[in-house]
């Protein structure tokens, strides 16, 4: 008992200490990580090794905090989102998003991460990295189209996130622009009706990763995703896919404070 107090303290007082510091510089610019160009979108996803579960609660709770406190100090150059997979998908449990205007901030997260008491406990991971730019074809689109696009999303929470890394094939980047415009025209028109319900980023990882695309959506209707994605199977630009999900990966959109929750337990 007295070596899991001493334990706590150890783990917990340097990470307080850091917090503390934390709150006193400013937080990186959340919005503009969001929604600006020229940002790296970097998914790491891990599972949990069964030694975890098997310690003391103690010791997870102290492991949690510094977790916490690994996130926090990083906050103040990155955008960083969690998602629970656990129970959803069988590939990982965790999902971390980071966004950075310099990957090489991310990999220090990540490095971070992994090397502190939590992260040993994080294997099996799964990354993968794509970069935000100005949309290429929506330009190019009819007006009533391009307004359609813009419509506000339906307001209230949005719990579910879903991931999916899409390859196209040499045919698909060997085509002409005008034909590959219109094809996407396709797409736009045949995805418009679940514009509302069904929030979507995308990344462009050509060159980065084996992929061309990362694809995140976050929805509170898992039917309308999928909908949509059996609309989008009947348009021809869907034909140039050579890798779609592989993995495909399904959770919850949580908050830090939510995730240490449920891994405290
Ligand atoms: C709410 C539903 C959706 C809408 C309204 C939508 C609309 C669009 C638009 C307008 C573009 C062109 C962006 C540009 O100008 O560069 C685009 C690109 C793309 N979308 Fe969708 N989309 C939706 C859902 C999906 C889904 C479910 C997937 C696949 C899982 C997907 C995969 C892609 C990919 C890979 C691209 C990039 C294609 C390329 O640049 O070659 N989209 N989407």
């Amino acid at each position: 008992m007295k070596s899991s107090v001493s334990m706590l303290v150890r783990l917990v007082v340097p990470v307080l200490v850091g917090l503390v510091m934390v709150s006193a510089v400013e937080a990186a610019d959340r919005d503009k990580l969001l929604s600006e160009p020229g940002v790296y979108g970097t998914f790491a996803a891990f599972r949990l090794d069964a030694d975890w579960g098997k310690q003391d609660q103690t010791v997870r709770i102290a492991q949690l905090t510094v977790l916490k406190g690994v996130v926090e100090q990083h906050r103040e150059k990155l955008a960083i989102d969690l998602y629970l997979l656990r129970g959803l998908s069988d590939r990982a449990d965790l999902l971390f998003r980071v966004h950075a205007t310099e990957l090489r901030e991310t990999q220090q997260f990540l490095l971070d991460l992994q090397g502190s008491p939590f992260g040993r406990h994080l294997t099996d991971s799964a990354v993968f990295s794509g970069l935000t730019k100005k949309a290429n074809y929506v330009p190019g689109m009819p007006d009533n189209l391009k307004a359609d696009l813009k419509a506000p999303s339906e307001p209230g929470p949005k719990p579910y996130v879903i991931v999916i890394p899409i390859r196209k094939d040499a045919a698909w980047w060997s085509l002409p622009q005008e034909q590959r415009a219109a094809m996407m025209q396709e797409h736009t028109e045949a995805a418009l009706p679940y514009n509302k319900t069904v929030k979507r980023k995308l990344y462009h990882a050509t060159g980065l990763d084996d992929l061309d695309f990362i694809t995140y959506f976050e929805t509170s209707r898992l039917e309308d995703f999928q909908s949509l994605i059996l609309a989008l199977e009947k348009v021809k630009e869907y034909r140039y896919n050579r890798r779609f999900g592989h993995p495909t990966l399904l959770g919850t959109v949580r908050s830090l404070d939510e995730i240490i929750e449920v891994l405290a337990q």
